[in-house]
Protein backbone atom coordinates (compact mmCIF):
# COMPACT_ATOMS: atom_id res chain seq x y z
CA UNK A 1 0.00 0.00 0.00
CA UNK A 2 1.57 3.36 -1.03
CA UNK A 3 -1.16 5.88 -0.18
CA UNK A 4 -3.90 5.26 3.08
CA UNK A 5 -6.15 7.81 3.57
CA UNK A 6 -8.10 7.55 7.05
CA UNK A 7 -11.58 8.79 7.90
CA UNK A 8 -11.26 12.25 6.15
CA UNK A 9 -13.61 14.92 6.67
CA UNK A 10 -13.51 18.09 4.72
CA UNK A 11 -15.86 21.24 5.10
CA UNK A 12 -15.79 24.55 3.78
CA UNK A 13 -17.81 26.99 6.12
CA UNK A 14 -19.87 24.57 7.45
CA UNK A 15 -20.83 23.03 4.09
CA UNK A 16 -19.26 19.03 4.48
CA UNK A 17 -18.18 18.27 1.09
CA UNK A 18 -15.80 14.74 2.13
CA UNK A 19 -17.93 12.35 4.81
CA UNK A 20 -15.76 9.83 6.11
CA UNK A 21 -13.67 8.96 3.36
CA UNK A 22 -11.54 5.71 3.86
CA UNK A 23 -9.57 4.43 0.85
CA UNK A 24 -5.98 2.78 0.08
CA UNK A 25 -4.20 2.99 -2.78
CA UNK A 26 -1.90 -0.02 -3.89
CA UNK A 27 2.02 0.37 -5.34
CA UNK A 28 1.92 0.65 -9.40
CA UNK A 29 -1.96 0.87 -9.00
CA UNK A 30 -3.95 3.09 -11.66
CA UNK A 31 -7.15 4.02 -9.01
CA UNK A 32 -9.61 6.03 -10.52
CA UNK A 33 -11.72 8.55 -8.69
CA UNK A 34 -15.32 8.34 -10.30
CA UNK A 35 -18.34 10.43 -9.83
CA UNK A 36 -20.60 13.61 -10.91
CA UNK A 37 -19.44 17.04 -10.75
CA UNK A 38 -19.11 18.45 -7.49
CA UNK A 39 -18.80 15.58 -5.30
CA UNK A 40 -15.77 15.90 -4.06
CA UNK A 41 -13.29 14.06 -6.48
CA UNK A 42 -10.90 17.44 -6.61
CA UNK A 43 -10.76 18.04 -2.92
CA UNK A 44 -9.84 14.35 -2.29
CA UNK A 45 -6.96 14.53 -4.49
CA UNK A 46 -5.62 18.26 -3.52
CA UNK A 47 -6.12 16.56 0.11
CA UNK A 48 -3.68 14.04 -1.41
CA UNK A 49 -1.44 16.27 -2.82
CA UNK A 50 -1.39 18.07 0.51
CA UNK A 51 -2.48 21.68 -1.11
CA UNK A 52 -5.59 20.98 1.45
CA UNK A 53 -5.77 20.16 4.72
CA UNK A 54 -8.70 17.51 6.17
CA UNK A 55 -10.96 18.81 8.43
CA UNK A 56 -10.50 15.46 10.06
CA UNK A 57 -8.37 12.41 9.34
CA UNK A 58 -4.95 11.21 8.02
CA UNK A 59 -3.14 11.13 4.85
CA UNK A 60 -0.40 8.30 5.05
CA UNK A 61 2.43 7.65 2.25
CA UNK A 62 4.15 4.98 2.85
CA UNK A 63 3.23 3.79 6.36
CA UNK A 64 4.28 7.65 7.64
CA UNK A 65 1.49 10.41 8.18
CA UNK A 66 2.14 13.09 5.84
CA UNK A 67 -1.07 14.85 6.59
CA UNK A 68 0.80 18.31 7.34
CA UNK A 69 3.49 17.92 5.08
CA UNK A 70 3.41 20.66 2.08
CA UNK A 71 3.10 19.30 -1.26
CA UNK A 72 6.73 20.11 -2.51
CA UNK A 73 8.29 17.53 0.11
CA UNK A 74 5.71 14.89 -1.34
CA UNK A 75 6.94 12.23 -3.26
CA UNK A 76 3.81 13.28 -5.48
CA UNK A 77 2.98 15.55 -8.75
CA UNK A 78 0.37 16.81 -9.74
CA UNK A 79 -1.42 17.34 -13.37
CA UNK A 80 -4.26 19.91 -13.10
CA UNK A 81 -7.60 20.41 -14.94
CA UNK A 82 -6.06 23.68 -16.35
CA UNK A 83 -2.75 22.76 -17.38
CA UNK A 84 -1.48 26.40 -16.46
CA UNK A 85 1.99 25.83 -18.50
CA UNK A 86 4.44 29.07 -19.01
CA UNK A 87 3.51 30.54 -21.75
CA UNK A 88 7.00 32.86 -21.88
CA UNK A 89 8.81 29.47 -21.64
CA UNK A 90 9.34 26.87 -24.50
CA UNK A 91 8.91 23.14 -23.71
CA UNK A 92 12.19 22.19 -22.41
CA UNK A 93 11.97 25.36 -20.23
CA UNK A 94 8.36 24.09 -18.90
CA UNK A 95 9.64 20.34 -18.05
CA UNK A 96 12.71 21.24 -16.62
CA UNK A 97 11.64 24.54 -14.65
CA UNK A 98 11.10 21.93 -11.33
CA UNK A 99 14.67 20.13 -11.65
CA UNK A 100 15.76 23.96 -11.98
CA UNK A 101 14.35 24.51 -8.59
CA UNK A 102 15.36 22.18 -6.83
CA UNK A 103 19.05 23.02 -8.07
CA UNK A 104 19.85 19.74 -10.28
CA UNK A 105 22.98 20.02 -12.38
CA UNK A 106 22.19 21.33 -15.68
CA UNK A 107 23.35 17.63 -17.71
CA UNK A 108 21.29 15.85 -15.98
CA UNK A 109 18.53 18.37 -16.17
CA UNK A 110 19.08 17.62 -19.83
CA UNK A 111 19.37 14.03 -19.94
CA UNK A 112 16.19 13.86 -18.10
CA UNK A 113 14.05 16.41 -19.87
CA UNK A 114 15.04 14.23 -23.11
CA UNK A 115 14.30 11.14 -22.09
CA UNK A 116 10.87 12.49 -21.01
CA UNK A 117 10.41 13.54 -23.94
CA UNK A 118 10.52 10.41 -25.68
CA UNK A 119 8.25 9.04 -23.29
CA UNK A 120 5.56 11.48 -24.13
CA UNK A 121 6.43 11.62 -28.07
CA UNK A 122 7.54 15.00 -28.03
CA UNK A 123 11.04 14.57 -29.09
CA UNK A 124 11.96 17.32 -31.40
CA UNK A 125 9.52 19.84 -29.44
CA UNK A 126 12.28 21.72 -27.22
CA UNK A 127 13.07 25.21 -28.52
CA UNK A 128 8.76 25.45 -29.81
CA UNK A 129 6.63 27.95 -27.88
CA UNK A 130 4.04 26.52 -25.61
CA UNK A 131 1.54 28.63 -27.83
CA UNK A 132 2.47 27.08 -31.07
CA UNK A 133 1.42 23.61 -29.25
CA UNK A 134 -2.01 21.63 -29.85
CA UNK A 135 -4.39 21.08 -27.12
CA UNK A 136 -2.76 17.88 -27.22
CA UNK A 137 0.57 18.09 -27.33
CA UNK A 138 0.29 20.84 -24.33
CA UNK A 139 -1.54 18.48 -22.08
CA UNK A 140 1.92 16.02 -23.07
CA UNK A 141 3.90 18.47 -21.95
CA UNK A 142 1.98 19.11 -18.65
CA UNK A 143 2.47 15.81 -17.82
CA UNK A 144 6.01 15.41 -19.01
CA UNK A 145 6.43 18.41 -16.42
CA UNK A 146 5.14 16.21 -13.75
CA UNK A 147 6.79 12.90 -14.87
CA UNK A 148 10.17 14.44 -14.82
CA UNK A 149 10.49 14.88 -10.88
CA UNK A 150 10.34 10.83 -11.20
CA UNK A 151 7.20 11.04 -8.57
CA UNK A 152 5.93 7.81 -7.09
CA UNK A 153 2.72 8.90 -7.44
CA UNK A 154 1.01 10.83 -10.00
CA UNK A 155 -2.34 12.43 -9.52
CA UNK A 156 -3.93 13.42 -12.88
CA UNK A 157 -7.29 15.96 -12.09
CA UNK A 158 -9.65 15.31 -15.49
CA UNK A 159 -6.70 15.88 -17.42
CA UNK A 160 -7.86 14.97 -20.72
CA UNK A 161 -11.46 17.23 -20.50
CA UNK A 162 -10.05 19.52 -22.51
CA UNK A 163 -9.69 17.47 -25.81
CA UNK A 164 -11.67 15.87 -28.24
CA UNK A 165 -12.86 12.24 -28.39
CA UNK A 166 -10.59 11.07 -30.51
CA UNK A 167 -7.33 12.54 -29.58
CA UNK A 168 -8.75 11.79 -25.85
CA UNK A 169 -9.01 8.13 -26.42
CA UNK A 170 -5.75 7.81 -27.87
CA UNK A 171 -4.54 10.04 -25.08
CA UNK A 172 -6.31 7.38 -23.01
CA UNK A 173 -4.32 4.45 -24.06
CA UNK A 174 -1.38 6.45 -24.17
CA UNK A 175 -1.21 7.28 -20.50
CA UNK A 176 -2.41 3.98 -19.48
CA UNK A 177 0.99 2.56 -21.27
CA UNK A 178 2.91 5.39 -19.60
CA UNK A 179 1.88 4.38 -16.32
CA UNK A 180 2.45 0.38 -16.66
CA UNK A 181 6.16 0.96 -18.33
CA UNK A 182 7.27 3.58 -15.47
CA UNK A 183 5.81 1.34 -12.63
CA UNK A 184 4.37 4.61 -11.28
CA UNK A 185 1.01 5.15 -9.23
CA UNK A 186 -1.80 6.95 -10.84
CA UNK A 187 -4.64 8.59 -9.03
CA UNK A 188 -7.09 9.62 -11.76
CA UNK A 189 -10.00 12.06 -11.74
CA UNK A 190 -12.70 11.64 -14.31
CA UNK A 191 -16.91 12.53 -14.55
CA UNK A 192 -16.54 10.10 -17.76
CA UNK A 193 -17.47 6.43 -16.50
CA UNK A 194 -16.16 5.06 -20.23
CA UNK A 195 -12.94 6.50 -19.60
CA UNK A 196 -13.03 5.09 -15.93
CA UNK A 197 -14.07 1.66 -17.26
CA UNK A 198 -11.56 1.64 -19.97
CA UNK A 199 -8.07 2.79 -17.73
CA UNK A 200 -8.29 1.79 -14.55
CA UNK A 201 -7.20 -1.06 -12.03
CA UNK A 202 -9.57 0.08 -9.43
CA UNK A 203 -12.45 2.68 -9.17
CA UNK A 204 -13.65 3.97 -6.32
CA UNK A 205 -17.44 5.56 -7.23
CA UNK A 206 -17.60 8.59 -5.18
CA UNK A 207 -21.59 11.03 -4.46
CA UNK A 208 -21.95 13.39 -2.59
CA UNK A 209 -18.64 13.44 -0.92
CA UNK A 210 -18.64 10.00 0.38
CA UNK A 211 -17.56 6.66 -1.83
CA UNK A 212 -20.26 4.40 -2.88
CA UNK A 213 -18.37 1.54 -3.95
CA UNK A 214 -14.68 0.40 -4.49
CA UNK A 215 -13.73 -1.97 -6.95
CA UNK A 216 -12.28 -3.10 -10.43
CA UNK A 217 -14.37 -2.05 -13.53
CA UNK A 218 -15.85 -5.23 -14.03
CA UNK A 219 -16.71 -5.66 -10.61
CA UNK A 220 -18.23 -2.24 -10.44
CA UNK A 221 -20.03 -2.73 -13.88
CA UNK A 222 -21.53 -6.19 -12.86
CA UNK A 223 -22.21 -5.65 -9.35
CA UNK A 224 -23.32 -2.43 -8.72
CA UNK A 225 -23.73 -1.65 -4.71
CA UNK A 226 -26.79 0.70 -5.24
CA UNK A 227 -28.82 2.18 -8.02
CA UNK A 228 -26.73 5.47 -7.70
CA UNK A 229 -23.64 3.32 -8.96
CA UNK A 230 -25.77 1.35 -11.65
CA UNK A 231 -26.85 4.27 -13.13
CA UNK A 232 -24.02 6.43 -13.11
CA UNK A 233 -22.19 3.11 -14.84
CA UNK A 234 -23.53 2.01 -18.35
CA UNK A 235 -27.02 2.20 -18.86
CA UNK A 236 -29.91 0.68 -16.59
CA UNK A 237 -33.11 -0.83 -15.43
CA UNK A 238 -33.73 0.78 -12.33
CA UNK A 239 -37.15 -0.70 -11.00
CA UNK A 240 -39.17 -0.82 -7.78
CA UNK A 241 -39.41 -4.26 -6.10
CA UNK A 242 -39.78 -6.02 -2.94
CA UNK A 243 -37.48 -9.23 -2.34
CA UNK A 244 -40.12 -11.86 -1.01
CA UNK A 245 -37.81 -14.21 0.81
CA UNK A 246 -34.34 -15.13 -0.30
CA UNK A 247 -34.05 -15.84 -4.09
CA UNK A 248 -37.44 -14.79 -4.68
CA UNK A 249 -37.65 -11.24 -6.45
CA UNK A 250 -41.37 -9.58 -7.17
CA UNK A 251 -41.21 -6.26 -9.63
CA UNK A 252 -44.36 -5.37 -11.62
CA UNK A 253 -46.61 -7.58 -10.03
CA UNK A 254 -45.08 -10.51 -11.21
CA UNK A 255 -42.65 -13.25 -9.20
CA UNK A 256 -38.94 -13.98 -10.36
CA UNK A 257 -36.33 -16.04 -9.60
CA UNK A 258 -33.30 -14.56 -8.59
CA UNK A 259 -29.92 -14.86 -7.18
CA UNK A 260 -29.72 -12.43 -4.59
CA UNK A 261 -30.52 -13.52 -0.98
CA UNK A 262 -30.04 -11.96 2.12
CA UNK A 263 -32.78 -9.47 2.46
CA UNK A 264 -35.01 -9.11 5.25
CA UNK A 265 -38.62 -10.68 4.63
CA UNK A 266 -40.76 -8.47 2.20
CA UNK A 267 -38.03 -5.51 1.70
CA UNK A 268 -38.14 -2.65 -0.57
CA UNK A 269 -35.48 -3.06 -2.57
CA UNK A 270 -34.42 -1.57 -6.30
CA UNK A 271 -34.24 -4.13 -8.66
CA UNK A 272 -31.60 -3.35 -11.54
CA UNK A 273 -31.09 -4.52 -15.09
CA UNK A 274 -28.95 -3.87 -17.92
CA UNK A 275 -30.64 -2.87 -21.43
CA UNK A 276 -28.82 -6.01 -22.99
CA UNK A 277 -29.59 -8.80 -20.37
CA UNK A 278 -33.32 -8.13 -21.36
CA UNK A 279 -34.24 -10.59 -24.52
CA UNK A 280 -37.46 -9.81 -26.80
CA UNK A 281 -39.45 -12.76 -26.90
CA UNK A 282 -43.00 -13.58 -28.57
CA UNK A 283 -45.59 -12.28 -26.18
CA UNK A 284 -47.04 -15.48 -24.83
CA UNK A 285 -43.68 -16.70 -24.16
CA UNK A 286 -42.44 -14.62 -21.02
CA UNK A 287 -44.08 -13.12 -17.98
CA UNK A 288 -43.30 -9.84 -18.43
CA UNK A 289 -45.22 -8.00 -21.70
CA UNK A 290 -44.88 -5.00 -23.37
CA UNK A 291 -45.51 -2.61 -26.17
CA UNK A 292 -42.69 -1.15 -28.22
CA UNK A 293 -42.96 2.30 -28.17
CA UNK A 294 -39.51 3.33 -29.72
CA UNK A 295 -36.59 2.01 -31.60
CA UNK A 296 -33.49 3.73 -32.72
CA UNK A 297 -30.23 2.46 -34.48
CA UNK A 298 -27.47 2.86 -32.11
CA UNK A 299 -24.70 1.40 -34.94
CA UNK A 300 -24.19 -1.71 -32.37
CA UNK A 301 -27.25 -2.62 -31.81
CA UNK A 302 -30.95 -1.24 -31.89
CA UNK A 303 -32.44 0.32 -28.49
CA UNK A 304 -36.06 -0.83 -27.90
CA UNK A 305 -38.09 1.10 -25.61
CA UNK A 306 -41.11 -1.40 -24.36
CA UNK A 307 -43.39 -0.08 -22.00
CA UNK A 308 -45.34 -2.49 -19.53
CA UNK A 309 -48.03 -2.09 -16.72
CA UNK A 310 -45.92 0.39 -15.28
CA UNK A 311 -42.20 0.77 -16.93
CA UNK A 312 -40.59 1.99 -19.84
CA UNK A 313 -37.72 -0.45 -20.42
CA UNK A 314 -34.66 0.31 -22.16
CA UNK A 315 -33.79 -3.28 -24.48
CA UNK A 316 -30.45 -3.52 -26.55
CA UNK A 317 -30.61 -6.03 -29.53
CA UNK A 318 -29.26 -6.47 -32.72
CA UNK A 319 -32.65 -7.71 -33.87
CA UNK A 320 -35.31 -4.47 -34.87
CA UNK A 321 -38.78 -5.06 -33.76
CA UNK A 322 -41.19 -2.52 -35.15
CA UNK A 323 -43.07 -0.15 -32.95
CA UNK A 324 -46.43 -1.00 -32.24
CA UNK A 325 -45.46 -5.18 -31.28
CA UNK A 326 -46.68 -6.52 -28.46
CA UNK A 327 -43.42 -8.69 -26.96
CA UNK A 328 -42.54 -10.78 -24.06
CA UNK A 329 -39.49 -9.24 -22.05
CA UNK A 330 -37.13 -12.10 -20.40
CA UNK A 331 -34.27 -11.98 -18.07
CA UNK A 332 -32.05 -14.28 -16.66
CA UNK A 333 -32.14 -14.66 -13.01
CA UNK A 334 -28.18 -13.78 -12.56
CA UNK A 335 -28.66 -11.00 -14.73
CA UNK A 336 -31.65 -9.52 -12.23
CA UNK A 337 -29.32 -7.42 -9.44
CA UNK A 338 -31.06 -6.63 -6.14
CA UNK A 339 -30.04 -3.89 -4.48
CA UNK A 340 -30.31 -2.00 -0.93
CA UNK A 341 -32.47 1.42 -1.29
CA UNK A 342 -30.09 4.34 -0.79
CA UNK A 343 -31.33 6.12 2.31
N1 LIG B 1 -12.30 26.30 -1.77
C1 LIG B 1 -13.58 25.96 -1.63
N2 LIG B 1 -14.41 26.69 -0.86
C2 LIG B 1 -15.71 26.34 -0.70
N3 LIG B 1 -16.28 25.28 -1.27
C3 LIG B 1 -15.51 24.52 -2.06
C4 LIG B 1 -14.13 24.81 -2.29
N4 LIG B 1 -13.62 23.87 -3.12
C5 LIG B 1 -14.65 23.03 -3.40
N5 LIG B 1 -15.79 23.41 -2.77
C6 LIG B 1 -17.07 22.71 -2.83
O1 LIG B 1 -16.84 21.36 -2.49
C7 LIG B 1 -17.66 20.49 -3.27
C8 LIG B 1 -16.81 19.46 -3.96
O2 LIG B 1 -16.02 20.11 -4.93
P1 LIG B 1 -14.93 19.37 -5.82
O3 LIG B 1 -14.04 18.57 -4.96
O4 LIG B 1 -14.29 20.39 -6.69
O5 LIG B 1 -15.83 18.39 -6.71
P2 LIG B 1 -15.53 17.65 -8.08
O6 LIG B 1 -14.07 17.75 -8.36
O7 LIG B 1 -15.98 16.25 -7.84
O8 LIG B 1 -16.36 18.33 -9.12
C9 LIG B 1 -18.46 21.40 -4.20
O9 LIG B 1 -19.72 21.61 -3.63
C10 LIG B 1 -17.64 22.67 -4.23
O10 LIG B 1 -18.47 23.77 -4.50
MG1 LIG C 1 -13.11 18.62 -10.04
Amino acid sequence: MIIDLKNIYKEYDELEVLKNINLYIRKNEFLTLLGPSGCGKTTTLRIIGGFEQPTIGEVVFEGKNITDIPPYERQINTVFQKYALFPHMNVFENIAFGLKIKKIPKLEIKERVENILKTINLVGFENRSIDSLSGGQQQRVAIARALVNKPKVLLLDEPLGALDLKLRKEMQMELKNMQKSLGITFIYVTHDQEEALTMSDTIAVMDNGEIQQIGTPVDIYNEPKNAFVAKFIGESNIIDGIMHKDFIVEFENIIFDCVDSGFEENEEIDVVIRPEDLVIEKSDEAKLKGKVTSVTFKGVHYEILVESENFLWKVHSTNMTPVGTLVGLSVLPENIHVMKKVR
